[in-house]
């Protein structure tokens, strides 16, 4: 595979871990999954991280991976790339995965001193990925084996942060989200 393929795959097959996270902010609110409780001085998650945003981040990405999934041939030959579709214990491993990640990352953060809202760079950007590749190659093992190479792990792990860094500052400044990170 050429830099485009590897680029393009690991693009396409990490969308229903991308969208997850929107869709919390977009759906988010209510109960808290820490439900107030503490750890020593701080939040266990923190107000940011609830019940239905988790809920709806993962409905969310799922129903993109099957909808992705029923395009994939047509967009495949379109672009002259083989694109992979999503089992739906994939596609379901990438959506809740993304929002697990989110939520370990929101542990760390509030035992490291920061509010909710704070930044957390590095940890911000890649939460999720790391989220959604675990579950992806939990859930749906042989599916993931065969999309997430080598290469096309390394190109995530690249472009991800990118397009994260973009979508937030396009979030923020359309007034959705409170910070642009
Ligand atoms: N959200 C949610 N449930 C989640 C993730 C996000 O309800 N599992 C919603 C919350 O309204 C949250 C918003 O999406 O405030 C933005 O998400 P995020 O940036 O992850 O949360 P923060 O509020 O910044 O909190 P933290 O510092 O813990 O990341
Ligand atoms: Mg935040």
């Amino acid at each position: 595979m050429d830099l485009l393929a590897v680029v393009a795959t690991g693009v396409w097959a990490m969308l229903p871990a991308y969208v997850p996270n929107n869709a919390a902010v977009l759906a988010g609110g209510g109960r808290p999954i820490d439900g107030g409780r503490t750890l020593g001085d701080a939040r266990l998650l923190g107000d940011g991280k609830t019940w239905r945003g988790t809920l709806a981040g993962t409905l969310a990405g799922t129903a993109l991976a099957l909808a992705l999934s029923a395009v994939a041939p047509a967009v495949s030959d379109l672009l002259g790339l083989p694109l992979p579709s999503f089992p739906l214990p994939a596609g379901v491993g990438l959506a809740l995965g993304a929002m697990l990640g989110d939520i370990g990352a929101s542990f760390l953060k509030r035992r490291s001193g920061r509010e909710r809202g704070a930044a957390f760079p590095g940890l911000d950007q890649l939460d999720f990925v790391v989220g959604a590749l675990a579950c992806a190659f939990l859930f749906a093992p042989g599916w993931a084996g065969e999309t997430f190479t080598l290469p096309v792990v390394a190109a995530v792990l690249v472009v991800t942060p990118l397009l994260h860094v973009g979508t937030n500052a396009i979030a923020y400044a359309l007034g959705l989200k409170d910070e642009p990170w």
